[in-house]
């Protein structure tokens, strides 16, 4: 089978790899439908993650239909249409039973990372009765591929986790497909102010299209004295969507006592903590690894067509063209990308 392959900092290619099969009684064997690249991708490409091994095959999202299933698997058959999560899970180790399915002991992020992963023909999915959704026919296959990974890590890292309120003032620091994310799984509490913070003029446009009602261009202009002048006193909730020491001091410069930081971006550097300004403001802080324990819920709201996600995906690929895809991704200002899809 096609499948693309990683070989170590800055060389990725597409290979011909032998179909997978089943390992264990709980696997199932997907073969692909709709797959993406994640900014997590570009950080294995950019060699952020020396564990990736050489031969890797990379990608944690997708949709697909299911081929073959191991004698343990109950919920799948062959034939349906399934939702990959980005997070692999057993459901019933000390971890799971706490919904920290991200801390799995026998999964949580291990697709493309640990093990093979999704842009290829067929995938091997261990402990697929957790880890795999079924997909309810209203859901459109591209809007699918969304609900792998950026919604649950959205709605569940930045919105639950910053305990966001309906009235709330918020700000987004981050207009990238998770900064998205947040935004979109955000308006389902309610707030009446949404600031995005980005650098890229055609992010911060489509943020306006879809709900933030202002946005802040940190290139041209400070940020913090932008957002404390829509803010006042500070925002209730400052979502960190970029993973850059900038960008978690602008969140730890706008929050109001009482207020919550929620940090999402995978920092690649230490930050500078200002603990000595923030210990007096009762604030809570929270970071982490998205779980996908409220997957089943989004894809019942994104099934209700609330949101229009079409405008999230900006370019389509075929599988043999992935490399291309790579390349635009990696460009995505310039480009204006923000999820490419990769169809098989
Ligand atoms: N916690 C989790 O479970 C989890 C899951 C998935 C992704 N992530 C992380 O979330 C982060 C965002 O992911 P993404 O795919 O949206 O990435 P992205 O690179 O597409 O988006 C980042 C955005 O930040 C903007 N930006 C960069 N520097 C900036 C600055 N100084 N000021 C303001 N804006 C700036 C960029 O223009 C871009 O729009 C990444 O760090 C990613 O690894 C975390
Ligand atoms: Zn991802
Ligand atoms: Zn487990």
């Amino acid at each position: 089978m096609k499948a693309l392959v990683f070989h170590g900092d800055h060389n990725i290619a597409l290979e011909d790899k032998p179909v997978p099969a089943i390992q264990k009684p709980t696997d199932v064997i997907v073969k692909m439908l709709k797959t993406t690249i994640c900014g997590t991708d570009l950080g294995i490409y950019k060699g952020k993650n020396p564990e990736v091994e050489d031969g890797r095959i990379l990608g944690h999202e997708g949709i697909g239909i299911v081929e073959e299933v191991g004698e343990g698997v109950r919920q799948y058959k062959k034939g349906d249409k399934v939702l990959i999560s980005c997070i692999t899970s057993c459901g019933s180790c000390e971890s799971c039973k706490k919904q920290l399915y991200a801390h799995c002991k026998d999964g949580g992020w291990i697709l493309g990372h640990l093990i093979d992963g999704t842009q290829a023909e067929y995938v091997r999915i261990p402990h697929a009765d957790n880890s795999l959704f079924k997909l309810p026919a209203a859901i459109d296959d591209e809007i699918a591929v969304l609900l792998s990974d950026i919604l649950p890590t959205g709605h569940e890292i930045g919105v639950q986790y910053g305990n966001v309120r309906p009235g709330d003032t918020i700000a987004i620091v981050g207009g990238g497909p998770i900064g998205m994310s947040v935004l979109l799984t955000a308006q389902f509490y309610s707030p009446s102010t949404i600031i995005v913070v980005d650098m890229d003029d055609n992010r911060l446009a489509l943020a306006k299209e879809m709900g933030a009602t202002h946005t802040i261009n940190s290139g041209q202009e400070n940020a913090v004295d932008a957002i404390l002048a829509i803010a006042g006193e500070g925002v209730d909730v400052a979502i960190e969507a970029v993973g850059l020491p900038q960008t978690w001091d602008i969140c730890q410069r706008i929050v109001r006592p009482g207020g919550h930081i929620a940090n999402v971006g995978v920092h690649g550097k230490k930050v500078d903590f200002e603990i000595q300004e923030l210990w007096i403001k009762n604030l809570t802080i929270t970071t982490g690894l998205v779980n996908t324990n409220t997957t089943p819920m989004l894809i019942k709201a994104v099934s209700a067509n609330r949101f229009d996600l079409s405008k999230l995906i900006t370019h389509r690929f075929g599988l043999d063209e992935v490399e291309k895809a790579y390349d635009v991704f990696l460009n995505a200002s310039r480009e204006k990308a923000m999820k490419i899809i990769v169809n098989n």
